[in-house]
């Protein structure tokens, strides 16, 4: 019976079932065309008796049911005749795609079980591969090379052709393979971050084709070492550039793998080489103190505290207090070791565990102690920029970066709390429940906080020797001015973008006034007895600083955050990978 026949029987109530449409209160889903429960629309109804029934509808609870009208009655049955050409589409789609995936499956099957049978063998008559890294690669071109690495990006071209680029650590090459070496199982199911072994002859790219460092390997065997997952497993779905930082930071490694994140591990590598260039060729002398300590240096309420064999110990602040015993041993003398914060804040500056650059030095003045802090910096950033790797890895992540020139500006703390006050940054005044309530000026005495104090170094725009901050907001150990008492021989470096990044000072030299000091801050001095002889045996004035390297990377690199230049970062909430 065709369609439109059945509209016409439709208005006939013998030949068919009366379905009921209410508007109003019917439903499509729950609804079965009866009084009680009705459908909402016509199509729904025509639906439900294929076209083969008499349905009555109403549009108002007021109006009551009425048989549906002519015209209703034809848009209906045209889309009812609509919808069901393309139901009937759709399932000869579905079955054409069943049939072609089936086809397809039985291909590619074919195909694998084909390609297991390609053997590639290694030619024994060629010259014997020398195996190599791939940042050595320029100088072996024109010869026969062994390179293996991770597979970093695969491309098929046709049935003949498939470029790898490859990724050792050092560098990334380009390797083409042909002919047979694409028909094997393994080319046909390659898969990024599989490890392989290539063998062939390094070659200039031709003219007008680009590869990294100019060249590319012409494979003449391969074989893949260890293969990485595809599917679900696929490297590419275990995070992408839409990640979140969550994600990105459990699957830290694996993003170490990617190119942003291995140049800034690389840089982070070269700054440390770099300080300690700049240490040997000043003859300051490296030591590496315990990291497993029972004095504070820096305040208790930033203290990690661990069972230590029954008694209480803390993951160290700050190495300080022992180069400054080292003095008398070995001269001066720095240390590049971790630090660790119980930092209870998430910013973008602050790490729970950070590589400290600490230094101390001996018979200097505080001019002599921000002499070398400039000095210093320039150096380190001279020896990265005339690193051929240095100077790329800047070029590629900080492109503006313009290297910090000495004298850098020296500001005295009384004149940066002016500064905020002629500037109208405030501090906000909060009630007892925290909440803000104000605002005010900020006063001598007061430590400045971070937001403050990073505008003012972003509005100055250039780095800043911050200098004699109040006693009462310094450590213990620190010397006082001598032209005024209320202030600290102190100096904190900052930098635009990130704010401070070295904090340092001279040291307190008189035995009474470090007794003083220890007061003050409510120290028991028993167990820094140690420190303490210092000042007896033969006290010397001295001075010294720490410097941040996640801060520095952070600045050198224009890092969002400290946490993108840690290999693993640490801080509140996170402690692994
Ligand atoms: O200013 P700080 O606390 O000074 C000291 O620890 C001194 N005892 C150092 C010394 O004179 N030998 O810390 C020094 C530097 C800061 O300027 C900052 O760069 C870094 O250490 N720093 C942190 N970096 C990341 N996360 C944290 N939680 C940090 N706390 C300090």
């Amino acid at each position: 019976m065709s369609l439109a026949d059945a509209a016409a029987k439709m208005t006939l109530k013998e030949n068919g079932r009366v379905v009921y449409v209410c508007e109003v209160q019917g439903h499509d889903v729950e609804g079965n065309g009866t009084e009680k429960m009705p459908f909402r629309s016509a199509l729904r109804a025509f639906e439900s008796v294929s076209g083969n029934g008499e349905i009555i509808l109403r549009k108002s609870l007021e109006e009551g049911y009425q048989p549906l009208g002519k015209t209703a009655l034809k848009k209906t049955q045209k889309l009812y005749e609509t919808n069901q050409k393309k139901a009937q589409k759709a399932a000869e789609r579905a079955a054409q795609d069943a049939a072609n995936a089936e086809k397809n499956a039985a291909a590619e099957a074919a195909r694998l079980e084909a390609a297991q049978k390609v053997v590639l063998e290694e030619d024994k008559s060629l010259p014997e591969a020398q195996k190599i890294k791939i940042r050595d690669a320029t100088e072996h071109r024109g010869k026969r090379i062994k390179v293996s690495g991770w597979v970093h990006r695969h491309r098929v071209q046709g049935k003949d052709i498939a470029f790898i680029v490859l990724r050792d650590g050092t560098g990334f090459l380009q390797c083409v393979l042909t002919g047979k070496q694409c028909h094997t199982y393994d080319a046909i199911t390659l898969t990024i971050e599989s490890t392989v072994a290539i063998y062939g002859v390094l070659q200039v790219v031709p003219e007008g084709k680009t590869a990294p460092g100019g060249h590319e390997l012409q494979a003449d065997y391969w074989e893949v070492l260890g293969k990485a997952p595809g599917g679900d497993e696929a490297f590419g779905n275990r995070l992408n550039t839409e990640s979140s930082p969550d994600i990105l930071l459990d699957q830290r490694h694996l993003v170490i793998r990617g190119e942003t994140a291995s140049s800034v591990l690389k840089m982070r590598s070269l700054v440390l080489k770099a300080f300690r260039d700049y240490f040997d060729s000043r003859n300051v002398v490296e030591v590496t103190p315990p990291l497993m300590v029972q004095t504070q240096v820096e305040g208790g309420s930033t203290l990690f505290d661990f069972q230590y064999y029954g008694e209480t110990a803390y993951l160290t602040q700050s190495s300080q207090l022992y180069l400054e015993t080292c003095l008398a041993s070995l001269g001066d003398v720095y240390c590049m070791a971790e630090s660790f914060r119980a930092e209870k804040s998430h910013t973008r500056r602050h790490l729970s565990e950070y590589t400290h650059c600490e230094a101390e030095l001996s018979f200097i003045n505080f001019e002599d102690l921000l002499n070398f802090i400039e000095d210093m910096i320039v150096s380190v950033m001279e020896r990265v920029t005339n690193d051929p790797l240095g100077s790329q890895i800047l070029k590629e992540l900080n492109p503006d970066f313009k290297a910090p020139k000495k004298p850098f500006r020296r500001m005295n703390y009384a004149d940066a709390i002016k500064w905020l006050n002629e500037h109208g940054i405030k501090k906000d005044v909060l009630d007892e429940q925290g909440n803000k309530i104000g605002e005010a000026d900020y006063e001598f005495g007061e430590d400045i906080p971070e937001a403050p104090e990073r505008r003012m170094t972003d509005t100055i725009g250039e780095p800043i020797l911050l200098c004699r901050f109040p006693t009462e907001i310094k450590s213990f150990y620190m010397k006082r001015c001598p032209e005024n008492r209320q202030l600290t021989e102190s100096v904190d470096v900052l930098m635009p973008n990130v704010g401070e990044i070295v904090g340092g000072s001279m040291r307190i030299t008189n035995f009474e006034e470090l007794a003083e000091g220890y007061k003050r801050e409510g120290i028991d001095p028993t167990p820094y007895y140690w420190y303490t002889d210092q000042r007896k045996y033969g006290t010397c004035e001295h001075g010294g600083f720490g410097l941040g390297i996640e801060r520095f990377l952070a600045w050198l690199l224009n890092r969002y955050t400290v946490r993108e230049v840690c290999l693993y970062p640490r801080f509140m909430g996170r402690c692994q990978p």
